[in-house]
């Protein structure tokens, strides 16, 4: 086990500088359909990790050197219930968020996942507007799934799929999954409706830098939409250098190079991870998650409910605010609204932007630090 990684068990929340207590002691403000931190990003999208298990070994998220047999994960008690996480939900949605993905650690391994997605799927914006409810996936299970999530609301999926030739993939994953069973998991998605899915690969430049490629000719004249993500040093157990990080800019002069010259698209709205691009002879969109070479942290709208019901504001974070003990410690009379004054507090405290400052940064202080590992925040 690498001695820096710390059990998620650990980790403390803050010390109670929000204490419900106090706002509880405060009058009550009903929430009003906005929220702005110090930076002045408003609160826009929430991703929830539903499980911290997955059945994958990526080495840049769950390496096996750290998530192995003597790993303890949480508790099934731990775990939010989906009523928790509907009422969480329901609470965010009131103070302005449009978007929520589920996460994990990988959410498919959740049972009767497609009846949170139909709980949530009723949520509807302050605008009236119904919910952007997606999912983040390694598709093992999705050819089993995908019939259900869609009968069940969710309108959008985005697979993680890192190579195309079966020995990287599986160096990647790192239990063996082969390549075939993803895809079949992407045409069962589309299959069932599901359009304009998005393919993540991490791009690690000693092992899978090769696919980069062979990965945007595949889905060159396909409807899905592919994604370069450079490896980040979230967490804290993933070995994280520099050195392997592939730029965006590189991958598109390795694209142009293969006569796949790209251009610029227009971002759908300000806090999109991905900066958009297309094939020039307009074959097929692709995007580019720059979090290292250009961090994206300035309209940075999402806050993160870890699977025990935690508060994250930034992801490379190493503190949470604990909500489940107040949904499960408040009598319910007026529980959800003093839970609603505890959110605007902290996104008003609010003033993360990680990934700018370490880019910045000179030294290793930045990557050094204890942070929160992405398999229980959800990506
Ligand atoms: P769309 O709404 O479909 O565009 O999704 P998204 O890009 O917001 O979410 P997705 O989970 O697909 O994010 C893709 C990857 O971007 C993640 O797996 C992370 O690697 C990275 N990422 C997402 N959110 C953040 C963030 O807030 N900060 C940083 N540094 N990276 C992020
Ligand atoms: N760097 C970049 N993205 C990561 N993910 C997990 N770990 C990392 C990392 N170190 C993202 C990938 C994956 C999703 C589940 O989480 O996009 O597809
Ligand atoms: Fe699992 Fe996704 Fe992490 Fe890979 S990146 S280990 S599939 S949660
Ligand atoms: Fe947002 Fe933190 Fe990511 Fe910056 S590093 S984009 S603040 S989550």
């Amino acid at each position: 086990m690498s001695n820096k990684f710390i059990p998620i068990q650990t980790i403390q929340s803050l010390p109670n500088d929000l204490d419900i207590n106090r706002l509880a002691s405060s009058p009550l403000q009903v929430p009003s359909g906005q929220l702005y931190d110090t930076l002045l990003r408003p609160l826009h999208d929430l991703r929830i990790s539903v499980t911290d298990r997955c059945n994958f070994r990526c080495t840049y998220c769950m390496p096996k050197d750290v998530f192995n047999k003597n790993y303890v994960y949480l508790p099934q008690t731990d775990l939010l219930s989906f009523e928790e996480i509907l009422r969480i939900a329901k609470i965010f949605v009131a103070h302005g968020v449009r978007k929520i993905r589920l996460t994990g650690g990988e959410p498919l391994l959740r049972k009767n996942l497609e009846e949170l997605v139909h709980m949530l799927s009723a949520l509807k914006t302050v605008d009236g507007n119904s919910l952007d409810l997606t999912l983040t996936t390694n598709a093992a299970l999705l050819a089993k799934k995908a019939q259900n999530l869609k009968d069940a609301g969710l309108s959008r999926i985005t697979v993680s799929l890192d190579a195309l030739n079966d020995h990287v993939f599986k160096q990647m994953n790192d239990v063996e999954f082969p390549v075939e069973q993803v895809l079949e998991g992407i045409q069962a998605a589309e299959s069932v409706g599901f359009s304009q899915i998005k393919i993540n690969m991490v791009v690690k430049k000693s092992v899978n830098a090769g696919e980069v490629v062979p990965m945007a000719r595949f889905f060159k004249d396909s409807p899905h939409i592919l994604r370069f993500i450079e490896f980040m040093d979230v967490g804290s157990s993933n070995a994280w250098c520099l050195d392997e990080v592939v730029p965006s800019h590189q991958i598109i002069d390795d694209l142009t190079k293969a006569d796949m010259p790209l251009i610029p698209l227009p971002a759908h709205n300000n806090s999109e991870t991905a900066a958009r691009f297309q094939h020039l002879d307009s074959s097929g969109e692709l995007g580019f998650i720059s979090s290292v070479s250009q961090a994206f942290c300035h309209d940075c709208s999402r806050a993160r409910l870890s699977t025990q019901g935690k508060l994250y504001t930034c992801l490379f974070a190493s503190h949470g605010y604990d909500l489940r003990q107040h949904l499960r410690n408040l009598s319910l009379d007026q529980a959800d609204l003093k839970i609603a004054n505890l959110i605007q507090s902290i996104w008003e405290k609010r003033n993360d932007r990680y990934s700018e400052l370490r880019g910045m940064a000179n030294d290793s202080t930045f990557t050094d630090r204890q942070k929160i590992e992405m398999s229980y925040i959800g990506g």
